[in-house]
């Protein structure tokens, strides 16, 4: 494919892209319980206004628009003030969570640097289900991760664990509020009291659950500690495009003081160019996102997202308890927030994915890892409180059918042929030959997906780590037949 020689129509090309997403998911539907975050259609258009309102308007440079800068420092103002902070507390508008993690690790590493040059390498203790963007940043910044085993059955970090695994590198530990897979609250005071005594930094991930769980708090939810109010959160980072509902690529990243935040801050003054000074990854950069997560928390403000906040709690304590009213079903752990992980003893899940998918729904697969069974994944939405009937008889029903489905068919002999093969040297012949067992050829997917989440459920996480490299790099092809 080519640019084309003459520009299209606008009509033309519209019409092309409107074309194009016929085969997304129908996420406005609200039966999409995973990946999105809607709070419906009057504040998408806010987010939507605000969003091209800024869009061409670049925040690398805060001299040249103080209006980014300006609508920066209220938005991380009111992140840090809803987060228990003090007036000491400082942070920057970041891209996303991945970013705002990176930029924890970045400065973790880089204080490490200043204060004990002589560790070398430094490692960060994760709880196993920390989200996997700790494994990214340590993968970039040359960090050691040290993964720790959580509790079997709540999920939650097993801060005697950590404590075993904390050694002379350690240079930050990390817990979540909410952990994604399960949705459940680390204990954030002991860990905050177990960095203190051990003079190391740590790190609260409440991208996913740092904006919404003080609302359920006041909602008279039980939520635990888990922001500045606790002694020994040295930095939060925290999402605005999940459930504050901004515009996608809107997070915070916040830090106890500003000494702490200097390690973050890359400036270059070693070239020819313009002075460059960054305080996150992006340089050059839209205010769009900016100015759209500013105008959705002023345009719902405290009072709208404690209604949407209500109607979640209210929601997932339905879907909760229809799940366990399920036969063969069984939830994992118990969700602090409006996340939900379920499984079960008797079915293949994964066809109980399937299932609903040709029932018209979107549920997310997670695999086994460590003390986590396979299980299915909810982000619950405002608008899944009109849908709890339907989706909950859908789900007896899936989990029927899956009854009649075989599980587990080529595990052993799936087994036996990877066991030859390096990940770190995955071949495409490799690849195709394990994809053969899941009855897959190239990069196209089936419609009913168990067959592959089986075989990825089977293999250890390096082998599935290899696959998936491979599997992306066949399927971001371009040409012809990109279409
Ligand atoms: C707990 C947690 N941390 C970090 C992230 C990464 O955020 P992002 O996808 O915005 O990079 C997520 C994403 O779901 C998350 O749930």
């Amino acid at each position: 494919m080519r640019i084309p020689a003459r520009g299209l129509p606008r009509e033309a090309l519209f019409a092309r892209l409107e074309q194009f997403r016929s085969r997304d998911v129908d996420w406005r539907s609200g039966r999409t319980w995973a990946y999105v975050y809607d709070a419906g259609r009057e504040a998408e258009d806010v987010v939507k206004q605000a969003f091209t309102s800024y869009l061409c308007e670049n925040a690398l440079d805060p001299t040249a628009f103080p209006s980014a800068l300006r609508l920066e420092n209220e938005l991380i103002a009111m992140a840090a003030a809803h987060l228990g902070g003090d007036a000491e507390v400082v942070g920057s508008f970041t891209s996303g969570g991945t970013e705002s993690i990176f930029l924890a690790v970045k400065t973790a590493r880089d204080h490490a640097r200043v204060h004990r040059p002589e560790i070398g390498r430094g490692q960060i203790v994760l709880p196993e289900t920390a989200h996997a963007a700790f494994h990214k940043a340590a993968h970039y910044l040359d960090v050691e991760p040290v993964v720790v085993p959580v509790d079997p059955t709540t999920f939650r970090a097993d801060v005697g664990a950590v404590r075993d695994a904390i050694g002379p590198r350690t240079i930050l530990l990390v817990g979540s509020a909410v952990s994604y897979a399960h949705g459940v609250v680390d204990p954030i005071r002991e860990l905050g009291a177990l960095a203190r005594e051990r003079g190391l930094l740590l790190h609260v991930d409440g991208c996913m659950g740092g904006f919404l769980l003080p609302y359920l708090a006041q909602l008279g939810a039980p939520v635990p500690d888990f922001d500045f109010r606790v002694p020994g959160v040295t930095s939060i980072s925290m999402d605005f495009h999940k459930y504050a509902f901004a515009a996608k690529g809107a997070s915070v990243i916040l830090y106890r003081d500003r000494a702490l935040r200097r390690h973050q801050i890359y400036a270059c003054a070693g070239w020819s160019g313009y002075t460059v000074v960054n305080t996150t990854v992006q340089s050059t950069k839209s205010a769009g996102p900016l100015a759209a997560a500013w105008a959705v928390l002023n345009f719902l403000g405290d009072e709208g997202y404690l209604r949407l906040a209500a109607t979640m709690l209210e929601t997932t304590r339905r879907v909760c308890a229809g799940i366990e009213g399920i036969p063969g079903l069984r939830l994992l752990g118990s969700p602090d927030m409006n996340l939900v992980a379920f499984t079960s003893d008797e079915v293949g899940v994964f066809h109980v994915v399937d299932e609903m998918r040709e029932r018209g729904w979107f549920v997310q697969p997670q695999l086994a890892f460590n003390t986590s069974k396979e299980n299915i994944h909810l982000s619950i939405n405002p608008a899944g409180e009109r849908w709890v009937e339907d989706f909950l008889a859908d789900l007896r029903a899936s989990v029927e059918a899956a009854r009649a489905l075989p599980t587990g068919e080529n595990v052993a002999a799936l087994r036996q042929a990877v066991a030859g093969i390096d990940p770190a040297r995955l071949s495409e012949e490799d690849f195709a030959g394990l994809l053969g067992f899941a009855g897959v050829e190239g990069a196209a997917l089936p419609a009913r997906m168990a067959g592959i989440n089986e075989l990825m459920n089977a293999l250890p996480p390096p082998m599935r780590s290899a696959l998936l490299v491979e599997y992306v790099n066949q399927l971001f092809r371009q040409g012809e037949d990109a279409a």
